[in-house]
């Protein structure tokens, strides 16, 4: 008679330890989190809708980030620098990244700008090669011209962080 209570006790203490303790499936342990850094973003987000709006939010925006990696990575002056890169993360990091300074409220999750780019020895010229096909990418979504050059503007001052040569 006198054990039963014990163990209840034991349960009750045991038991919110057991549901709030971390726990994966099995092979999932190696899986990075994915931590929002806004500060890792090299930006701060335009304020107000009339960004947003003119990028056509998250499908237009989406479209954008796709076709001006496409263009890259088919543009033999850029292919090489996308070749060890995982195209899947940087579509995610890039589509967030965009979409947290256009003001959609996205949250960042990548490297800043400068851990990104340290070892892939990027040139002034593939900067420009890179916002060549943004400028066709904000183009065919019909993104007004002002508001393509105030985004523009916004990320030209992360240009010393990304070319290192
Ligand atoms: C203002 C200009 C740029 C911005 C805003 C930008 C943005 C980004 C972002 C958000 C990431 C992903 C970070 C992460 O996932 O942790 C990234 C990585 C990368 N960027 Fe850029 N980037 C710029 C310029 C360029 C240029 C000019 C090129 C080459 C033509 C380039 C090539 C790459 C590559 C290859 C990676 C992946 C590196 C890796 O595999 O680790 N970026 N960039």
């Amino acid at each position: 008679m006198r054990a039963l209570p014990f163990a209840l006790v034991l349960l009750a203490a045991a038991s919110p330890a057991l549901a709030q303790e971390p726990h994966h499936m099995p092979g999932e342990e190696a899986v990075e989190p994915y931590v929002p850094a806004p500060e890792n973003a090299g930006a701060t987000p335009f304020e107000g809708t009339e960004m947003w709006l003119a990028f056509g939010q998250t499908e237009g925006v989406s479209r954008i980030v796709d076709q001006t990696l496409d263009a890259s990575v088919a543009d033999p002056r850029t292919a090489d620098i996308f070749a060890a890169t995982d195209m899947v993360r940087l579509r995610r990091t890039l589509k967030e990244q965009f979409c947290y300074i256009l003001g959609g409220g996205c949250v960042y999750t990548g490297r800043s700008m400068a851990d990104a780019h340290d070892d892939i020895g990027l040139q002034a010229s593939d900067f420009a090669i890179l916002v060549e096909h943004l400028q066709a990418a904000m183009r065919d979504q019909g993104v007004p011209f002002r508001q393509q050059n105030r985004f523009l503007a916004k990320l030209a001052p992360m240009r010393p962080d990304t070319v290192t040569r």
